[in-house]
C-alpha cells in the first residue's frame, strides 16, 4: 500500500521528508515527489502549491505515476464554524467546493456530472487521523499554541470547503456560511485544495482523508494570522500527527 502525503505549502509538510528512510526525489510536471519508507509504510510526499487545479494535477500524478493507493492531506485552513479557533485541528469528514456554481443549470455547489456537492472522506482513514490528532493535542500541541498566546487546542470533525480564494473578511465568512447553510451544509473550515483532491480520489475509487490545523478565522485579520501560524506551528502539527498516525 503506497500512501501519499500531500500539502500545498512547504511549511505544511516541513520535517516529514527528513523522517523518511530510503528517500528518493523525482521532479515531474513542476512538482517534487519524494518516495521512501516511514515506520514501515511506503510513502510518497508531494507539494501541490496553492489552489484546486494545482492540487488536482498533483493528486492525479500521485496516483498515475507514483502508484498512490490513498492520499492524506496535511495543511492549514481558515476556521469558519462557531468555536473553531486558531490552533484547533479539523479532521475533514467530507468536502465541498464553495465556489462551484453552475446554477441555474445545476443546483448551487453541485459538481456537474457527479450529482452531488459533497465528497466523503474515507471513514477508516479519517478515524486513524483523528486518533493521531487527539494524541498530538494531548501531548505537545498546547505548548505550541501557548507560544502564540492561544488556548489549548481542540479537534473538530465535519465538512470542510475549498475554493480558489483566500477568505479574509468577516463579511465574506458570513456570506459563505449563509450560502452553504441555505442548502443544509455547515462548514467547519475553508481552504483551497482539499475538495479537488477528494474529487480526484473519488474518480479513482481511492481513499482520501485530510487534517487541517486552523491558521486564521478567515476574517479581517486572516492575512496577519495566517503567516504567523504557518511559519511557527503548522509543520509541528504535520510532523507530530503523521508520526503518530504511521507509528500506530
Ligand atoms: N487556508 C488557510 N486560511 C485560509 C483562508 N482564510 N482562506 C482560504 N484558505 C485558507
Amino acid at each position: 500500500m503506497i500512501l501519499a502525503i500531500l500539502s500545498a505549502l512547504p511549511e505544511e509538510q516541513a520535517g516529514i521528508a527528513a523522517l523518511l528512510s530510503d528517500a528518493s526525489a523525482t521532479d515531474y510536471a513542476g512538482r517534487r515527489y519524494t518516495c521512501g519508507q516511514l515506520h514501515g509504510h511506503a510513502v510518497v510526499l508531494a507539494l501541490s502549491g496553492i489552489g484546486k487545479v494545482a492540487a488536482a494535477s498533483t493528486a492525479a500524478t500521485l496516483i498515475e505515476r507514483f502508484g498512490a493507493q490513498a492520499i492524506v492531506f496535511t495543511g492549514v485552513a481558515g476556521g469558519l464554524g462557531d468555536g473553531v479557533q486558531v490552533g484547533d485541528v479539523v479532521v475533514a469528514s467530507s468536502y465541498a467546493q464553495h465556489d462551484m456554481d453552475a446554477s441555474p443549470i445545476f443546483p448551487r455547489y453541485e459538481v456537474p456530472g457527479y450529482g452531488r456537492a459533497r465528497f466523503d472522506c474515507d471513514a477508516a482513514l479519517s478515524a486513524q487521523l483523528a486518533v493521531a490528532v487527539q494524541q498530538c493535542l494531548a501531548s505537545d500541541a498546547a505548548a505550541w499554541t501557548a507560544e502564540l498566546g492561544l488556548p489549548a487546542p481542540r479537534m473538530h470533525q465535519g465538512l470542510v470547503v475549498s475554493g480558489d480564494r483566500f477568505v479574509s473578511s468577516a463579511a465574506e465568512v458570513q456570506a459563505l456560511r449563509s450560502g452553504l447553510q441555505a442548502v443544509g451544509m455547515d462548514a467547519l473550515a475553508v481552504e483551497m485544495e482539499g475538495a479537488a483532491v477528494a474529487q480526484v480520489c473519488a474518480d479513482h475509487g481511492l481513499p482520501f482523508a485530510a487534517m487541517r490545523s486552523i491558521s486564521d478565522r478567515a476574517d479581517d485579520s486572516a492575512h496577519l494570522d495566517f503567516p504567523v501560524f504557518v511559519q511557527t506551528v503548522a509543520s509541528r502539527y504535520a510532523v507530530a500527527i503523521v508520526q503518530q498516525w504511521l507509528a500506530a
